[in-house]
């Protein structure tokens, strides 16, 4: 049996969909039955026939800090895929994050140790990566640097990829998977899904900062590939593309047929825009939501390199573009309906 976490999110959500077509039964957790709506919608936008895949997810609910209602989770379990996670750039969030995603791993790790789980895969993620490193694409090979300015989303995923490393030395096999930033359709509201909604209402804003892009499709292929290989204990960037903010902006209002965002954001007008955010959040109490770390991070220019997993696996990455007309068409599709 499989054991999925985080299978409520846009990972989560289209890695059920692609085991559940190859696998008899698939264990997933959750925490609130919206989020399995959530993963009926995502299923919709692949079959037009959801029951027979839909159907063998065996839900429990349960977080992944509840350790007592994960050891039920984890009966008769061989292979877990730990994609849960708490995403957030919002500094109040930190403390939050580190249980979610350093403490909730480390409940994860112990318990496939106790229970002889054959291997784990790990989703992390570039933030992990070391970025002030002489070599102009980065890889698997740029360790953590502790001393360089971490945010701390960045920091709770590193913590993690410890625990995993750990749990390694204990003789757990493990993959992990360094995904850039990742784009699909299903979760409008939060994360990336809010780039395709706002570039929608004709938010005016680009940036010319520079990332790795990855379609959801192939992070979550890739994971069942790694899982099914005889490969372990490595990790591996997945990004399709590097690209600009701009180019990627530009590519979601083409695809939406509008005009294009027009307004370009400076370092001087994300620091104003976060300072701004910042006062904002503090008189009336509400969250911040453009932080000062989303305004650095969007104007920083890195590429990343995944030659290791084309070299290793003969994996190919969908094209950015392709990845973005398909998300756009999906969400016109739940707009319409
Ligand atoms: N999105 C990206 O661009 C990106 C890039 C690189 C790496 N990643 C990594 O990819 C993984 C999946 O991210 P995503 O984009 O799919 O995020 P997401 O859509 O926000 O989904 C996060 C998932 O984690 C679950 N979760 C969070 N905290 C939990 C807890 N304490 N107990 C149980 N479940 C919990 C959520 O459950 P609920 O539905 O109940 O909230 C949801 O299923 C994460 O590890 C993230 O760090 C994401």
């Amino acid at each position: 049996m499989i054991l999925v976490t985080g299978g409520t999110g846009l990972v989560g959500s289209h890695l059920l969909f692609w085991l559940s077509k190859e696998h008899k039964t698939i264990r997933a957790i959750y925490r609130d039955l919206s989020g399995i709506d959530a993963v009926k919608k995502v299923f919709g936008y692949y079959t037009d026939d959801i029951k027979p895949l839909f159907s063998k997810i065996e839900w429990i609910q349960t977080d992944i800090l509840n350790v007592v209602a994960l050891e039920q989770a984890f009966v008769g379990v061989s292979e877990v895929y730990h994609a849960a996670a708490m995403v957030s750039f919002n500094p109040d969030d930190y403390y939050a994050m580190r249980k979610s995603n350093i403490e909730g791993t480390a409940n994860i790790v112990n318990l496939c140790i106790d229970n002889q789980i054959k291997k784990l895969c790990y989703v992390s993620s570039i933030a992990t990566l070391e970025k002030s490193a002489k070599s102009n694409l980065i890889t698997e090979h740029n360790e953590w640097n502790p001393e360089s300015n971490n945010y701390g989303y960045a920091i709770t995923k590193y913590g993690a990829e410890m625990e995993v490393w750990r749990a390694s030395q204990e003789g757990l096999k493990v993959v992990i998977v360094n995904p850039g930033v990742i784009l699909g359709p299903g979760f409008w509201k939060k994360g990336t899904g809010e780039l395709f909604v706002k570039t929608n209402k004709k938010f005016p804003f680009y940036t010319e900062g520079v990332t790795g892009f990855v379609g959801v499709n192939d992070v979550a292929k890739a994971m069942i590939h790694l899982m099914e290989s005889e490969i372990s204990n490595e990790r591996y960037v997945l990004v399709s593309e590097n690209k600009s903010f701009k180019e990627i902006l530009f590519s979601v209002a083409d695809a939406f047929n509008i005009k294009r965002p027009y307004i370009k954001v400076n370092t001087f007008l994300a620091e104003l825009a976060w300072i701004a955010d910042f006062v904002r959040s503090k008189l009336t109490g509400k969250a911040i939501v453009f932080s000062k770390q989303s305004a650095r991070a969007s104007l920083n220019r890195y590429e990343y390199s995944s030659e290791k997993i084309k070299k290793e696996l003969n994996f190919e990455f969908e094209p950015i573009n392709k990845v973005i007309t398909a998300t756009c068409s999906c969400y016109l599709k739940d707009m319409a309906n």
